[in-house]
């Protein structure tokens, strides 16, 4: 392809000043990688972050050499400026704003990160109080979205009620759709958090037949959530402390993760100026795949399958023979190739609550727990960097708290709206916001003459 373009190699000129950018970015150029294309030298600025590979600017790749790049898969391919969210994924590091996510999972809550996360700082004690206050007042859904439910049959997966549901919020609350007003957008923001987890326990109790449980102002946000999820009208219930300062670790593990296919996708819809509440259904949709949301299912099936801790060597070989077609799921990712820090942290909140609910003796934890320690000694996972992700112990902790499989996916989206309107917002604060437009490779028919029916073979 490249001799075909004439396209022969790209030089980055370290030390070659740039002259100063038109528009000044905060990622600042100061270097240049020189592309050859046939027998032009085209000059690119390169931009730094603040951590992280530096990029090289194409954008007027195409006005100034008639090409365009080809990344299916956005392998090489960084799609916007964010402040959000930085990964390592060599070194097994993520972290929001600047803060490790084990430091945030273990010292923060839920509602403390997505403060973080949609303003960059941590909040104070007023800003705190105040931000968990205006959540709190949004938790409620019109009660006319009851009747959205009660459209789709019981048998529905809860991911399609979550789909419909959180885009048809803009036909609810039209007084926060004005993308170019910065108040309606916050508010757009507030009422995503604060109203996802209720839909998310009404598309499980709808599921399971149950009355909905409204949203109770005196329980914070996951002891909430999870109360929505399990109380019934006939008994009062009480969350386990436990279950609630775990669930509210898993929603900050999977609260962002920069841009995912889903983030990814938010931002896509986002940029035609698209009402935000349609844009989450779009995220929502895109997280539902197996290859993105789904795999902490799969890995409950996996354990389940191995069914003993004496299967395991025999699973391992399945595994390690490529013929078998067979995964070790819940182990590797596209961007870690070290320990998921998120995975390091689920381990350990997997084991507290199974110490609480007294099933620590489960054996698909035991399954777990030596998959890990065989897999993390045997060549074949050492040499591939194949490590736990956040997936791996998710699903057995999700279990024992009695959330069904088809609701992990949705737990998942619960959690990961907090990234998508930090996202979006920060989308929408951008001025170099364009709409996402991307071109491709043309592969098909060239121009030939159209035929009419009867002379069709
Ligand atoms: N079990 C066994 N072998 C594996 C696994 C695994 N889980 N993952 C990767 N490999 C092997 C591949 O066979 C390949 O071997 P080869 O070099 O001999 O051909 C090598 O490791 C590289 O694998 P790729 O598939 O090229 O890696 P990629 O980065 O594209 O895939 C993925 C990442 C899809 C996550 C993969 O590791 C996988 O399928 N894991 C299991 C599913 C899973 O847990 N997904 C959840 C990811 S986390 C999330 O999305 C929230």
């Amino acid at each position: 392809m490249s001799a075909m373009l004439g396209l022969s190699y790209i030089i980055i000129n370290s030390e070659i000043p740039m002259a100063v950018p038109e528009k000044k970015t905060a990622a600042a150029p100061h270097r240049s990688a020189t592309l050859a294309v046939g027998d032009k030298n085209l000059s690119f600025p390169m931009l730094d972050g603040t951590e992280g590979p530096s990029v090289i600017d194409i954008s007027k790749l195409y006005g100034e050499s008639g090409h365009f790049t080809y990344d299916p898969g956005f392998l090489s391919t960084a799609s916007c400026e964010s402040k959000i969210t930085f990964i390592d994924g060599d070194a097994g590091i993520l972290r929001y704003r600047g803060y490790d996510i084990d430091a945030l999972a273990e010292k923060s809550d839920f509602l403390e990160v997505a403060y973080l996360l949609l303003y960059g700082e941590l909040p104070n004690a007023k800003q705190k109080q105040e931000f968990v206050r205006t959540i709190t007042l949004h938790t409620m859904v019109h009660e006319q979205l009851h009747f959205l439910f009660r459209g789709f049959p019981r048998s529905s997966h809860p991911m399609a009620l979550m789909v419909g549901a959180s885009a048809s919020l803009s036909a609810f609350y039209h007084d926060s759709l004005d993308i170019n007003v910065p108040e309606q957008r916050e508010l757009s923001c507030w009422r995503m958090i604060a109203k996802m987890p209720t839909l998310a326990a009404m598309a499980h109790k709808y599921s399971v037949g149950h009355p909905f449980i409204y949203p109770q102002n005196d329980l914070g946000f996951s002891e909430n959530f999870l109360n929505m999820m399990f109380a019934t009208p006939c008994e009062k219930t009480k969350v386990n402390p436990v279950l609630a300062r775990a669930m509210d670790k898993i929603l900050i593990l999977h609260a962002d993760h920069e841009q995912n296919a889903s983030t990814s996708t938010v931002r896509m819809a986002a940029s035609s100026g698209a009402n935000p509440f349609a844009c989450i259904g779009a995220g929502i949709a895109s997280l539902w795949g197996p290859a993105h949301g789904g795999a902490n299912e799969a890995v409950i099936n996996m354990l389940r399958e191995i069914g003993d801790v004496k299967h395991i060597p025999e699973f391992i070989k399945k595994v390690k023979d490529k013929s078998s077609g067979v995964r070790l799921m819940g182990f590797g990712h596209r961007v870690y190739k070290n320990y998921d820090p998120r995975a390091k942290v689920l381990h350990k909140t997997c084991s507290e609550v199974l110490a609480e609910l007294g099933k620590i003796d489960e054996p698909l934890l035991k399954i777990a727990v030596e998959l890990e320690r065989i897999a993390l000694s045997d060549e074949y996972f050492i040499e591939r960097k194949l490590y736990p992700n956040v997936d791996f112990y998710s699903g057995i902790i999700y279990r024992a708290m009695g959330i069904p499989s088809k609701m992990f996916t949705v737990l998942f989206a619960v959690a990961r709206t907090v990234g998508w309107v930090a996202q979006w917002k920060e989308m929408m604060e951008d001025p170099k916001n364009k709409i996402g437009r991307p071109r491709q490779l043309y592969t098909g028919a060239r121009q030939r003459a159209f035929v009419p029916l009867e002379k069709r073979s």
